[in-house]
């Protein structure tokens, strides 16, 4: 029988040995350069060669000094399977809890390895969960483990806030990202609704192929997916209200 273990760890306690190991999985299983990549990108951005990260680099740019950070990885019969990182800011007395790494090995794909991830990462106390992701697998996600399905998310919502959530951010891709698409600019033609300009130049063939198969069955509501681009989605912790009823002990408990 297959053993799936899920583990969270604060930022000041992730070691250089899960770093090493989050760096190969990342470095084996992200994704490719495009081509566009080596031009715009850097002289190492190789068309067709993997996005690699260092363990030095997720230290400095994921597990940030002084702000809040976790790690939540899974774990497959012992191998790790898939892992994520993420940041929380506050802005206006509202925590926000940014995705900031969201990678699945090849091999435990499409078996809700991503959603069981982000499932570990919710916090009590969390009011925005956020990501920018080229992957629509990785919105759908998203969307499932921190609202209910992609197709309920409020467009007017990541409209009026996307660009102070995201200015306020103290991960520097997150506060560097141009915001793009109709929800951005109604004069926007392109057939981005709600996208951010990264400048990140890998490859589109897989996440394109998620998209066509995402639309055939639903109404996908983020837009086309353009080169360089990501998606960006934010969402709103929906929390219903306490039933005043369940809050006072009824006569005969405790
Ligand atoms: C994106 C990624 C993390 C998804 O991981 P995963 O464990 O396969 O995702 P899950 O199994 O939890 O699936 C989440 C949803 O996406 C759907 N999905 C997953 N892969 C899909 C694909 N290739 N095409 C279409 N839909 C897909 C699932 O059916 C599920 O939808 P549902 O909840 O409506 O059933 C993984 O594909 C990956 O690591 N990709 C490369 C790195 C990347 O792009 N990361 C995102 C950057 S933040």
């Amino acid at each position: 029988m297959e053993k799936k273990l899920f583990e969270k760890f604060d930022g000041t306690h992730v070691t250089g040995d899960m770093l090493q190991e989050a760096s190969k999985l990342f470095s084996e299983n992200y994704g490719v350069w495009s081509e566009h990549a080596a031009k715009l990108t850097s002289e190492f951005a190789k068309a067709g060669s993997r996005v690699r990260l260092s363990k030095e680099k997720l230290r400095s740019e994921y597990i940030l000094e002084g702000t809040s950070c976790s790690y939540v990885r899974v774990s497959v019969n012992g191998y790790l399977a898939g892992n994520a990182f993420a940041c929380r800011w506050n802005l206006n007395g509202k925590t926000v809890c940014w995705i900031t790494q969201l990678v699945v090995h090849r091999d435990y794909r499409e078996r809700g390895l991503a959603v069981g991830l982000l499932n570990e990462l919710k916090q009590d106390g969390d009011d925005v969960y956020g990501v920018i992701s080229s992957h629509p697998a990785a919105c759908l996600a998203a969307a499932k483990a921190f609202g209910s399905s992609i197709t309920n998310i409020s467009l007017d919502f990541i409209k009026e806030n996307a660009e102070s959530i995201m200015k306020a951010s103290p991960v520097r891709y997150v506060r560097d990202a141009e915001l793009r698409g109709k929800l951005f600019n109604p004069e926007d033609d392109s057939g981005l609704v709600s996208s951010v300009d990264t400048g990140f130049y890998v490859d589109h063939e897989e996440p394109l192929e998620a998209l066509t198969w995402v639309r055939e069955s639903m109404d996908w509501p983020l837009g086309e997916l353009l080169d360089g681009h990501e998606f960006v989605l934010i969402l709103k912790v929906r929390r219903r209200p306490r039933s005043r009823s369940r809050s006072i002990p009824r006569s005969g408990s405790v």
